[in-house]
């Protein structure tokens, strides 16, 4: 059995999942170059059946990226494995990976197919696959609640068509660690071929324990885990990339596994995801969140003050938390500019961005006497998201009047598909009166389900990241806007998840559509 653990990152298919959390096409190829700079071995770029948009998304993700194997999610059936063998047809090493479920609830409830049917589908889908690419992965979707022996029986099928990677899926987050691990060692005892694949893990977080069942998975013989970025995917989420990987390698001792991971790469790709998604990191979360190496109590910190193994089993910098925090200021010129931004792996794709954040950056020096590493993420985030949003909506200029007593009022002008408007409204608070005024004008009638700021560092002079999201006709999306004045950034938020809004891409959803 092979002593490395294969990392496929699945933040940009089951992580944009997460109610919100889709993601333009744009923002998925810096989320991929970011997992490829972290070098995960595997990146499921999407699930190209499911829209025009993910297609293009996969595609493109599949001609840039060279170090990582790209993947695209396909349900069981050709029409949506030819899509997926389109859209990685370019990649230097292509996967496909299709799935259908095997418990008798999904299989009776939700496809309405008998057993034999499945078995038939899944050996035929597998077979359907391996004509694009020899490097097809199938997952029983369910099957932790899966009836074993038909699991045996639909494994060993697959595998005998050329399957090289079985991906066994706690699709509901309902396993138990003991319980996963037995299944795992179960499969790979009882099917016959077992040693022709590689066996992967899939679990959701539905009781907390995701992390845990895939390590039980992992000690049972699994050798590729799927995983994403803060743990991000469907309802309670993934099993998170940071955990695992830090587990593995913190842990050697007991696991005794190689992974290929760049783990300096780590805080920088929870940032962007974060940033991009507007899915804020819990302060306590570990590896990742702004407390997981903070020491508060004094007899931890005079601990660590004499040594720091006393109280810590990892060391920040190996996640990627910088050392150097404060960077640039008011006189930095571009040079220093540019140069920090290589040293975070920000990589801007023309000169003519590298100007535009330069501006922006020197307008935020102006108001911000320090520059954090955390500001310059927030500020090329923020660009590539007004980029986008170029062609529909734009803030040109706001003010508010606040005052003890009275009501706040807001002005606010706005540029909508090229033409400026002016509107203005009254509100409980400067943030209210400058949302409605935005909204008088563009009379979107989106609920808002969901409004946060966050202090991108500490102190009241840092900036503020605000995250809005918005319900429309059973569409959620969230926007992420940051800026010192909060109702700037608050503006910000609200016009980029309109923005969202109005990219009116459909998808089929794979995991509740009926084949
Ligand atoms: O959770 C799940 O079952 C999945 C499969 C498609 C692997 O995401
Ligand atoms: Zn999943």
């Amino acid at each position: 059995m092979s002593d490395r653990l294969i990392i496929f990152d699945t933040t940009l298919r089951d992580g944009e999942q997460s109610p919100g959390a889709s993601m333009t096409r744009e923002e998925k190829l810096r989320i991929a170059k970011q997992l490829e700079k972290l070098r995960v071995d595997v990146i499921e770029a999407g699930f190209a059946a499911s829209s025009n948009g993910d297609f293009e998304c996969v595609r493109a993700i599949a001609e840039t990226i060279k170090d990582s194997t790209v993947c695209s999610l396909s349900r069981a059936f050709d029409r949506d494995i030819s899509r997926a063998a389109e859209a990685v047809k370019n990649a230097k090493r292509p996967r496909i990976h299709t799935f259908i479920a095997t418990s008798e609830l999904h299989m009776r409830e939700k496809l309405r197919m008998s057993a034999e049917q499945v078995f038939e589908q899944a050996k035929s889908a597998v077979r359907y696959a391996r004509q694009f690419t020899d490097d097809v992965e199938f997952s029983p979707e369910d099957g932790s609640r899966s009836d074993i022996d038909f699991l045996c029986r639909v494994i060993e099928a697959v595998i005998s068509e050329g399957a090289r990677t079985i991906n066994i899926a706690d699709t509901v987050g309902y396993g138990v660690p003991e319980l996963f691990g037995n299944l795992v060692r179960t499969l790979r005892q009882r099917v016959p071929n077992s040693d022709k694949a590689v066996w992967s893990v899939h679990c959701h977080n539905d009781l907390g324990m995701a992390v845990a069942n895939s390590l039980a998975g992992v000690m049972a013989g699994a050798r590729q885990v799927e995983c994403t970025i803060n743990g991000l995917g469907e309802r309670a989420g993934n099993t998170s990339l940071e955990e695992i990987v830090m587990a593995v390698k913190t842990r050697r001792d007991f696991f005794k596994l190689d992974l290929g991971i760049d783990t300096t790469q780590i805080v920088p790709a929870s940032r962007l995801v974060s940033g991009i998604t507007g899915f804020v990191v819990q302060p306590n979360k570990a590896v990742v969140g702004a407390n997981a190496f903070a020491h508060a109590s004094g007899i931890h910190q005079d601990g660590v003050l004499k040594n720091r193994d006393t109280y810590e089993i990892m060391k920040a910098e190996d996640v990627g938390w910088s050392t150097n925090k404060i960077v640039l200021g008011k006189l930095s010129g571009r040079t220093a500019f540019k140069q920090r931004l290589q040293e975070l792996g920000i990589v801007l794709e023309s000169e003519t961005d590298l100007n535009a954040a330069f501006v922006r950056f020197k307008d935020l020096a102006d108001r911000k006497a320090e520059i954090f590493d955390e500001d310059l993420h927030a500020l090329v985030s923020d660009q590539a998201v007004q980029q986008e949003a170029r062609e529909h909506i734009a803030l040109v200029a706001m003010s508010q009047r606040s005052e003890t007593g009275e009501q706040p009022h807001a002005e606010v002008t706005i540029r909508v598909d090229g033409k400026e408007f002016k509107s203005e409204s009254s509100g409980n608070g400067p943030v209210d009166a400058t949302l409605r005024a935005i909204e008088a004008q563009v009379k979107s009638a989106a609920e808002m389900t969901l409004y946060s700021v966050n202090a991108i560092t500490g102190g009241t002079e840092a900036q503020g990241e605000v995250t809005v999201r918005l319900t429309k006709a059973g569409r959620i999306v969230n926007g992420v806007g940051a800026d010192p004045d909060i109702v700037v950034a608050s503006a910000k938020a609200y016009i980029s998840a309109l923005n969202k809004l109005h990219d009116k891409t459909e998808r089929v959803d794979a995991q509740r559509d009926a084949i």
